[in-house]
């Protein structure tokens, strides 16, 4: 257990933030035969049933999604004073952004890198993922399962 997750058991519920980057906005449009037919909306209403229907532990699961490198690390430089943990799907800045990478390193709350299609099996940029080795875990390649087995760990992990 992480410093933030033992601080989570002694508050009211866990608090975890979903967290998305660039051109997930367009998700259902956008390639759905690599991303699904799910719109952003709809992905984060079928997480927020997941998560409170299966984990009593999570008091509060917020999204957020920007386009912007700038914003994303100023929405993790801040994710402490709210959350205990973070799924993040970095999108297309996975396999360059140092910021970002540097943004989840130096915060106190545990990241979980998450995306939807599988990485490794697509053009070679996107094998490479610059974020992986400062989050705690990553789950991808297999649609929304892959975010809801990211929540699954931090709420599980906050319980041990
Ligand atoms: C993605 C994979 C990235 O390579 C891509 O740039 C995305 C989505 C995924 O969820 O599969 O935007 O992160």
């Amino acid at each position: 257990m992480t410093d933030a997750m033992a601080c989570a058991a002694d508050k009211a519920g866990l608090s975890l933030l979903v967290l998305n980057g660039p051109n997930l906005n367009l998700l259902g449009k956008r390639n759905p035969e690599i991303y699904g037919v799910l719109t952003l909306e709809q992905l984060e209403a079928e997480l927020a049933e997941y998560a409170h229907t299966s984990y009593p532990s999570i008091g509060e699961l917020d999204f957020a999604q920007s386009n912007h490198e700038g914003t994303l690390i100023d929405v993790l430089h801040l994710a402490h004073l709210e959350f205990d943990g973070i799924v993040f799907n970095p999108a297309a800045y996975t396999h360059y952004s140092y910021a970002l990478r540097d943004a989840i390193e130096v915060i106190d709350v545990p990241v979980v890198e998450v995306h939807l299609s599988n990485v490794d099996v697509r053009e070679d940029f996107r094998s490479v993922s610059v974020v992986r080795e400062v989050c705690i875990a990553h789950f991808y390649g297999d649609g929304i399962q892959s975010y809801k087995d990211a929540i699954a760990y931090l709420a599980e992990g906050a319980t041990e």
